[in-house]
């Protein structure tokens, strides 16, 4: 990554995906021989449905649970420079492969020890709770770093409408499985499909964000449309994308990363510049678009909501 000087401010940044809809109306205007047409009229002559879907915007209030006082990350950088396995291992790739994933239609599943298993499809899931933009930083285990504006709403309450029964202890995520439309997951990089987890506690710890968009509109596909977790507090591999299946347990569930390599890749996995990852420190970052790297801080500096969840444990030994 080169560093950037030119950096666009949020409402700066032109929403392409809505720029491509404004092309798609143009080119449906035309073949219908209605040229002549303005954009705007042809949006109101579709039906609601099809205007909701055309708009990528998302109606979110600003949450205090925010990261104020950080530059956020351009949105170029955050949509162009990704870990999305199942598509590529390079970060540049999975934005020029992301078309070929279909993620509409999308449904999650939600099983295992609750009293309401439930399957609910992308609309009933943007109704769960109000959407909320948080700023969060986001830190990879490789070493980078940014500053984000998710949209999505605590993880808590979509967990609520299943409610969990007293046996749960952990959440296990599980994501997209489509080697059809997922360039990666023809090769065995991973044990697909990518599957993460949390303690339950974890889970329902208010930072623990439901994620459905980003910078106020819907998840590219690159970032793990069309829903996805974020648990700030976390080195980014936890933050599971485009998940299909949420199941509650009482045993500490695999994950891809632990099983691909447990010694390097434990199952708590806090941002902590403490405790070294076996073939790299782990006490500075590189913010992406800065030149100088900068402190790593404790819980990625959210210790003052989930350091109390680790009270007495030993985190060099649960990393
Ligand atoms: N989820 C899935 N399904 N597949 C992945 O490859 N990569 C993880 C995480 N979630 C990954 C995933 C890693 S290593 C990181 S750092 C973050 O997603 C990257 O998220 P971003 O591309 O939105 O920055």
């Amino acid at each position: 990554m080169k560093p950037r000087i030119d950096q666009p401010s949020h409402s700066e940044v032109t929403p392409k995906p809505f720029y491509m809809d404004r092309r798609r109306f143009l080119a449906a205007a035309a073949g219908l021989g209605a040229a002549a047409l303005s954009v705007e009229r042809i949006a109101e002559l579709l039906s609601p449905q099809t205007r909701a879907q055309a708009s990528t915007k998302l109606q979110a209030s600003r949450s205090p649970i925010s990261t104020t006082g950080e530059k956020l990350t351009p949105y170029q950088d955050v949509t162009h420079y990704n870990n999305f396995y199942e598509l590529s291992t390079d970060k540049e790739t999975p934005a020029k492969l992301a078309d070929g994933f279909h993620s509409q239609p999308w449904t999650v599943e939600i099983d295992g020890m609750v009293k309401k298993p439930q399957k609910f499809d992308y609309d009933s899931l943007l109704k769960v709770a109000p959407l909320e933009e948080r700023v969060y930083r986001h830190r990879c285990v490789e070493g980078w770093s940014m500053v984000i504006p998710w949209t999505g709403f605590p993880l808590k309450a979509l967990l609520d409408r299943v409610e969990p029964s007293n046996q749960a202890r952990f959440v296990a995520f599980t994501s997209v499985s489509r080697p059809s439309e997922l360039a990666g997951q023809r090769r065995d990089v991973l044990n697909w499909p990518y599957k993460e987890g949390l303690r339950l506690d974890e889970a329902l710890n208010p930072l623990t964000l439901f994620t459905v968009g980003l910078y106020g509109e819907v998840l590219p596909n690159q970032n793990g449309a069309p829903v996805r977790v974020i648990v700030p507090w976390k080195y980014g591999f936890k933050s599971a994308k485009s998940i299909v299946k949420i199941t509650l347990t009482d045993k500490m569930p695999a994950t891809s990363w632990n099983e691909a390599n447990a010694h390097e890749y434990g199952f708590y996995s806090n941002v902590n510049p403490q405790v070294d990852h076996p073939r790299w420190s782990q006490a500075k970052e590189r913010r992406i678009g800065e030149l100088f790297k900068r402190d790593t801080l404790m819980f990625n500096g959210y210790g003052d909501f989930v350091a109390g969840m680790y009270k007495g444990m030993d985190l060099r030994k649960d990393f």
